[in-house]
């Protein structure tokens, strides 16, 4: 069978290198790709098509012209967009929720409404589209509080802001600024959370879940958990925090009356649930926010730990035979460290000639995310570029492989975070 991924970044290789690892599988063709994808010397049935992620005709051509047997959609634009729903117009098989169902993540008023309809716990929230209500809204309010963008803003639309004053500006720049384009017309304003967040990733088909590994991710820019938020700087699999029990809360809690209310409302879901959580003192989940795709760089090292078969889970959720799917993992800690470009995340500079790539050492992986290439050589496309995961038997020992990858690559302006898991790493000592 031949595999479509959608998509050209981090997720996007680590999904494609899982899609050729599949038994079932002659070619996975990435749209459009990296040069991770291009080029993954121990993966040949893995090349690029140059066709933009939102180009829904010319993938479904595409797909067509191939004889695409799964189509697997990487980033949340092209969903909210209606890929999945299209595709499956066309008669192909895409893993994806619809546009109808993508909602979830690409408005936060329809994810808190929804969450409230349910009772799934989740943050105390008001939407505003109006500066003046928005401000006396938070004259009465505790700090900190959270202001976020209502659309799809890249993991960046999110300020928490400590005082009322920072939190009259977030309001101000987002509504009557410009600073978000249209997903900043309306926001929403929470309650802020305290505790310790988790990514829960689930495949899902109507009311069958199949869960994903638990993992983390640090979405902040900078050590220590600090400076703007960025789409995550580095993850890690499993999150240590995720026992049994709070696995099986966040599943009595969260996951299934999540899946079970879009059904109930003609909603029903096919692709990954990704529900970022709050995980407090009293150890209930609460929701933070709803994401219908894959994490990234949760994928990176979440999928690098998946034994089983990533094209017929998908197939099988596509079709709904879910239930008899069981997914395998390697018992091992994976963590994945971000490289980004430098000014990233407040713009990006291309072009940078990257090095060492060619080097290699034990149980460690270089996923592509914002790479491209110029003749033989790979250049910076992205303000992430790079996810280097490693393997351990601990989290500790996870890291300091995937650090010391990390240190035989170079390009001018790299830099990344030196404290990915420090959570788990102080829980291991
Ligand atoms: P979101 O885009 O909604 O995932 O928010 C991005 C990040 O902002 C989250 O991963 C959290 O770190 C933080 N955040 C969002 N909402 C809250 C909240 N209500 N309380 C505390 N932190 C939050
Ligand atoms: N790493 C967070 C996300 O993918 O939204």
């Amino acid at each position: 069978m031949n595999v479509l991924i959608v998509g050209g970044g981090g997720r996007e290789h680590a999904l494609a290198v899982k899609a050729a690892d599949s038994g079932n599988v002659q070619n996975v063709f990435v749209a459009p790709g990296n040069a991770g994808t291009a080029a993954d010397p121990r993966r040949k049935s893995i090349s690029n098509v140059d066709i933009a992620a939102t180009d829904i005709d010319g993938l479904i051509e595409f797909a067509k012209s191939k004889n695409i047997g799964l189509t697997i959609v990487g980033p949340e634009q092209p969903l909210v967009a209606g890929i999945s729903d299209r595709f499956s117009e066309a008669g192909l098989a895409c893993f994806g929720p619809t546009a109808r169902a993508a909602k979830l993540e690409g408005s936060k008023t329809f994810a808190k409404e929804f969450l409230q309809r349910h009772q799934i716990p989740t943050a105390k929230y008001r939407s505003f589209t109006d500066v003046s209500l928005a401000h006396s809204y938070l004259q009465k309010q505790a700090f900190p509080i959270v202001i976020k963008a209502d659309g799809l803003a890249a993991g960046k639309g999110v300020v928490i802001a400590s005082d009322l004053e920072q939190s009259l500006n977030a309001v101000k720049d987002m509504l009557s600024g410009n600073r978000f384009g249209d997903a900043g017309h309306r926001v929403v304003i929470e309650e802020f959370m305290s505790g310790e967040e988790l990514s829960f990733i689930c495949i899902v088909s109507g009311e069958d879940v199949l869960s994903m590994a638990s993992s983390q991710d640090h979405k902040a820019a900078y050590d220590g958990d600090t400076g703007p938020n960025t789409g995550g700087m580095g993850a890690y699999s499993p999150a240590p925090i995720a026992d049994d029990l709070l696995v099986s809360k966040i599943l009595e809690l969260v996951i299934h009356p999540t899946v079970r209310g879009l059904k109930e409302e003609g909603l029903p879901y096919v692709g990954f649930l990704y529900a970022g959580l709050m995980i407090g003192s009293d150890g209930i989940p609460k929701v933070v926010e709803f994401n219908c795709r894959f994490g990234d760089p949760e994928a990176q090292p979440v999928l690098a730990r998946l034994e089983s078969d990533l094209v017929a889970h998908c197939l099988a959720a596509v079709s709904g035979n879910l239930d008899k799917e069981e997914a395998v993992w390697d018992q091992r800690s994976c963590l994945g460290v971000v490289m980004a470009a430098a000014k990233y995340p407040e713009s990006v500079e291309k072009g940078a000639v990257i090095h060492g790539l060619e080097l290699s050492s034990a149980d460690t992986e270089v996923y592509h995310a914002g790479t491209s290439l110029q003749g033989e050589q790979v250049v910076t496309n992205g303000g992430r570029v790079l996810c280097i995961t490693g393997f351990g038997d601990s989290v500790s020992e996870a890291r300091k492989k995937a650090y010391e990858r990390v240190a035989q690559i170079h390009w001018d302006g790299a830099w990344y975070r030196s404290d990915i898991g420090y959570r788990a790493v102080e829980r291991e000592t």
